[in-house]
C-alpha cells in the first residue's frame, strides 16, 4: 500500500472521482465498482454526479456492489446505506436499477447465510470488482470487517464493535438505536478487487491510519491486510496523515 497526502479532503475526493470516471469511460462494456458509505466518500459522489450532469459521464455501463448494510435495517430508513447511496449518487445518475447491489438489511435470519453466499457469487459472476472505494472506521474496519476478521473472509453477517456503534450513535439519535449487526463483504472479497482506494480525513483517523500503514499486518486492525494488495492507495488529508 502506498499513501498520498492532500491539503484538503475536497481536493483528494475530486482526484479520486476523476480516477473512477476514467475507469468508467475505459470499461465501456462493463465497469464493476465496489462502493462505500459514511461521511468520507460524500464528496467523491458529489463530483461523480457533477461529471454526469455537466460533462456527460454515463453510468449505463456501471455495475455497483456496496460493501455493507446494517442488520436488521429497512431500506426506506434514512439511516440505511440503501437510502444513503440513492441520496448521494444513484438518484442523480443514469445507472440501471438492476445494476445496483446493496446488501439487503431486511433479509430474514433464516435466509441470511445463503443470501451472503449469493452476494459473493454475484460479484464473481461479474468478473470481480474493478475498483473498490473504502473508508476506514476507528477500529480499523473496512466495510464492517471488525477486528478479528480473517484475511480470507467473505460476505457474511458480523457483530459490530462498541466503538463502531458509538461512532454511529449521533445518526441514530442514541447508541441504543444502532443495530447490533451488519452484513459486510469480507476482507477476501475486498482484496480481490483489481484496484483499491482507501480514504481517511481528519484528526480522528490519524491513529488508525498509522496502525494500518506502519504497523505489522494484524487481524486487530483489519485494514492492515491491505498492505498485501499490489494496487492499493491510501488517500489522506493532512490531518489524517499527522502521525505518519
Ligand atoms: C462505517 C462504514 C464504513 C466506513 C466507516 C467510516 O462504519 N461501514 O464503510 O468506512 O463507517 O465512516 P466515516 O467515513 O463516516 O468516517
Amino acid at each position: 500500500i502506498h499513501n498520498v497526502v492532500f491539503k484538503s479532503s475536497d481536493d483528494a475526493s475530486i482526484i479520486i472521482a476523476h480516477e473512477i470516471a476514467e475507469l468508467i469511460r475505459e470499461k465501456q462494456d462493463c465497469c464493476v465498482l465496489g462502493l462505500a458509505t459514511g461521511s468520507s466518500p460524500i464528496k467523491v459522489y458529489e463530483e461523480l454526479v457533477r461529471l454526469h450532469k455537466e460533462e456527460g459521464l454515463s453510468f449505463a455501463n456501471v455495475v455497483t456492489f456496496n460493501l455493507d448494510e446494517y442488520y436488521p435495517m429497512d431500506r426506506s430508513n434514512v439511516q440505511s446505506y440503501h437510502y444513503f447511496m440513492h441520496e448521494h449518487l444513484f438518484n442523480h445518475v443514469d445507472i440501471l436499477p438492476e445494476n445496483i447491489h446493496i446488501p439487503d438489511g431486511n433479509i430474514t435470519q433464516e435466509n441470511l447465510h445463503q443470501y451472503c453466499i449469493d452476494y459473493e457469487l454475484k460479484i464473481n459472476a461479474f468478473g470481480g470488482l474493478d475498483f473498490q472505494l473504502l473508508g476506514i472506521g476507528r477500529t480499523g474496519h473496512i466495510g464492517f470487517n471488525e477486528p478479528g476478521s480473517h484475511y480470507n473472509s467473505v460476505t457474511r453477517s458480523i457483530t459490530l464493535d462498541h466503538l463502531t456503534r458509538s461512532d454511529a450513535a449521533p445518526a441514530f439519535y442514541g447508541i441504543e438505536n444502532v443495530p447490533k449487526k451488519a452484513i459486510t463483504m469480507g476482507i477476501g472479497t475486498i482484496k480481490k478487487a483489481k484496484r483499491i482506494v482507501i480514504m481517511a480525513w481528519g484528526h480522528k483517523k490519524a491513529e488508525v491510519v498509522k496502525q494500518t500503514i506502519e504497523d505489522s499486518i494484524t487481524a486487530d486492525v483489519p485494514a492492515s491486510y491491505l498492505q498485501e494488495h499490489n494496487n492499493a492507495t491510501f488517500v489522506l488529508d493532512q490531518e489524517a496523515a499527522e502521525e505518519l
